[in-house]
């Protein structure tokens, strides 16, 4: 079959694939596999499961049985998000998907806002699902997370210079040549950083990134994967690529400022003949 004629079970070039990264999610999953079938039934969905122990994988898999468009992708163990989402875009690139989101498993993205983050895909490289613009909403957020949200949207556009309102975010759509400019290969981003990382590379690359509100709804089961360990990931690393910038910045201008100076002082001598 031609890819200008997609069957529902076979990817077209303009097919979204939905990346749903799953850790002990049994509760949710079925009902946010659901949801993203009925608000983009032309969608698939790629659950990215690291083994989970209370039997989230084998859920997918009867989910995957039952529907030609859901797919599960059965990793070895608990990696973290940010390994779990580079093997689900692996995976898309080489089955030709033409638009790759990221969704979370645990209904704090809803579904049926997906056709907003899409339509803005046609005027937009990387569109980010954002709480932190006007219309971005947040329910049953406990403040605690609130306020680390927001300090961390704070630390990022510190380090990065960026205008992005909420580059933690993980309600991301991107277009397949996005990520296939971006370089995944040398993503080393393992926790919730693993969202800016992409955001701080597609911009880079000198993409263009489009936010739109969302309403980011708290869990109503089971519990966030978020540990210190993935907050100072996120902070050092941040911390890291901004230095790492700013020298970049200050290597060129050094080159710049030295060129100059050679060129004035070759048209100084020629000039003294
Ligand atoms: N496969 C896999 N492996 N999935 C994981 C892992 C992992 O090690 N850790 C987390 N996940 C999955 C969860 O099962 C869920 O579907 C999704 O990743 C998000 O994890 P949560 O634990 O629910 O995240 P959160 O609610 O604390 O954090 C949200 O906000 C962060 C800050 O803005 C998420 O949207 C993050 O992506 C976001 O960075
Ligand atoms: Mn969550």
């Amino acid at each position: 079959m031609s890819a200008e004629h997609p069957t529902a079970s076979e990817p077209g070039t303009a097919t979204p694939l939905v990346v749903v990264p799953t850790y002990n999610e049994a509760e949710n999953i079925a009902s946010l596999v659901a949801r993203l079938r009925s608000a983009v039934p032309a969608a698939h969905v790629l659950i990215a499961d690291d083994n989970s122990p209370d039997g989230t994988g084998r859920l997918a898999d009867e989910l995957a049985a039952a529907d030609p468009q859901v797919h599960v992708l059965h990793r070895a163990g608990k990696e973290g998000l940010g390994a779990a989402y580079l093997a689900g875009f692996d995976w898309a690139l080489q089955r030709g998907y033409g638009v790759i989101v990221q969704c979370d498993a645990d209904g704090s993205h809803q579904p049926e806002q997906l056709p907003r983050l899409l339509n803005a895909l046609d005027h937009a490289d990387m569109v980010k699902g954002s709480r932190w613009v006007p219309g971005g909403e947040l329910v049953n957020w406990p403040a605690s997370r609130e306020i680390l949200s927001r300090g961390a949207s704070i630390w990022v556009r510190l380090w990065l210079g960026i205008d992005v309102k909420d580059a933690t975010g993980g309600y991301n759509a991107f277009r397949a040549d996005t990520l296939r400019a971006i370089q995944l290969d040398d993503v080393a981003s393992a926790g919730y950083c693993f969202q800016v990382d992409l955001t701080w590379r597609t911009l880079r690359s000198g993409f263009r990134v489009v936010e739109v509100p969302i309403t980011f709804v708290e869990r109503e089961h089971g519990a966030s994967k978020m540990s210190k360990d993935i907050v100072v990931e996120a902070m050092l690393r941040t911390a890291w690529w901004g230095i790492n910038h700013r020298l970049g910045q200050l290597r060129q201008l050094g080159r710049r400022l030295a060129g100059r100076t050679r060129r004035a002082s070759v048209s100084s001598r020629s000039g003294g003949r």
